[in-house]
């Protein structure tokens, strides 16, 4: 069934892991991800961003996931990743999404509080759960100083009255993570400094990893052996996000590497069978990739195999 994060979050914040946010465009990735949750026997959070519902079309998303869930038979939560306004969390609500986010990083303190404060109001009135982020995702440069990693990073006071203010179910923090395939120009580093206090501050409140990807290096390689060109991409180690998942950290947000994986596996068996034209062929390949690594990152990583 459709379910909200309420439960799962409790579960891995006492359990000390962390359930994986996967974000989905189309039938193959959905059922690459859900194939994997259900060999695992683990929570799923599947997330769709307004490019994503702009790709495929609101109705086929949602059907997708109906279909996804009919046939594994799994708990999944639906949730709007990075919502920008009221007017599409909103909508996504009112569409039966189990869960939205509100994005108001960009914007001032207060203006953040108001914002989540009114898509709380709507979703918590129909039983829908709410994530908001403080702080922004930005990429920094190497060795910023303490004074510019305020300015970006989650100032954990403030989060303290942000989630005290706006009722908001679980919050996305910045500590050094960023969207995308270029996360670190040196070497990988977050601020689990932040991360520790913030975790102490808010006892058993649940916090969000977004820019989660760990841009993995064979994927990356095989994407550039097979004529693709993505040099330099790095991301989060997998070390780190195991850590992260101990602390408050129950929601780990996962986009970039999917599409790696996809894209590595297509290349790779386009390249070796030219002669194929069948897009079933290709797609069930990427298919198959997007499963394995996803199982990968539930036994190994986020910790939640057999915690559904
Ligand atoms: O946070 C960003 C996600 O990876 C979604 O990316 O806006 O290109 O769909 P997108
Ligand atoms: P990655 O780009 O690291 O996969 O992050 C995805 C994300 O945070 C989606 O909201
Ligand atoms: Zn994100
Ligand atoms: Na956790």
């Amino acid at each position: 069934a459709l379910v909200t994060s309420k439960e799962m979050f409790k579960k891995a914040y006492e359990g000390q892991y962390a359930v994986g946010a996967f974000n989905v465009n189309n039938m193959e990735i959905i059922q690459g991800i859900v194939e994997a949750a259900k060999e695992e026997n683990a929570p799923l959070i599947l997330q769709v961003s307004a490019g994503a519902r702009k790709y495929a079309k609101p109705a086929y998303l949602k059907k997708l996931v109906e279909a996804a869930i009919e046939d594994t038979g799994l708990d999944v939560v639906l949730h709007l990743d990075h919502g920008e306004n009221f007017e599409i969390c909103k909508q996504c609500i009112d569409d039966g999404f189990t869960s939205v986010m509100i994005d108001g990083s960009k914007y001032s303190f207060e203006e953040n509080i108001a914002l989540t404060k009114k898509v709380v109001e709507y979703a918590h009135e129909r039983g829908v759960v709410v994530e908001a982020e403080l702080g922004r995702l930005a990429g920094i440069e190497d060795n910023v100083n303490v004074s510019e990693k305020d300015a970006i990073y989650t100032d954990p006071n403030q989060a303290v009255e942000f989630v005290e203010r706006t009722g908001v179910d679980s919050l996305a923090i910045a500590i050094g993570t960023s969207h995308g395939a270029y996360k670190f120009k040196g070497e990988p580093k977050l601020d689990f400094e932040r991360l520790e206090k913030i975790t102490k501050l808010l006892p058993n409140f649940p916090l969000v990893l977004h820019g989660a990807s760990t841009v993995i290096p064979e994927f990356v390689e095989a994407c550039n052996k097979y004529g693709g060109n993505i040099p330099g991409a790095k991301g989060v180690p997998e070390d780190m996000l195991r850590r992260a998942s101990k602390l408050g950290i129950c929601k780990i947000n996962i986009d970039t590497d999917l599409r790696l994986a996809m894209t590595a596996a297509i290349r790779k068996y386009l390249t070796e069978n030219p002669e194929v034209f069948d897009p079933r062929k290709y797609l069930g390949e990427g298919r198959k990739a997007i499963k394995e690594m996803v199982r990968h990152k539930i036994k190994n990583v986020l910790g939640c195999s057999n915690k559904k």
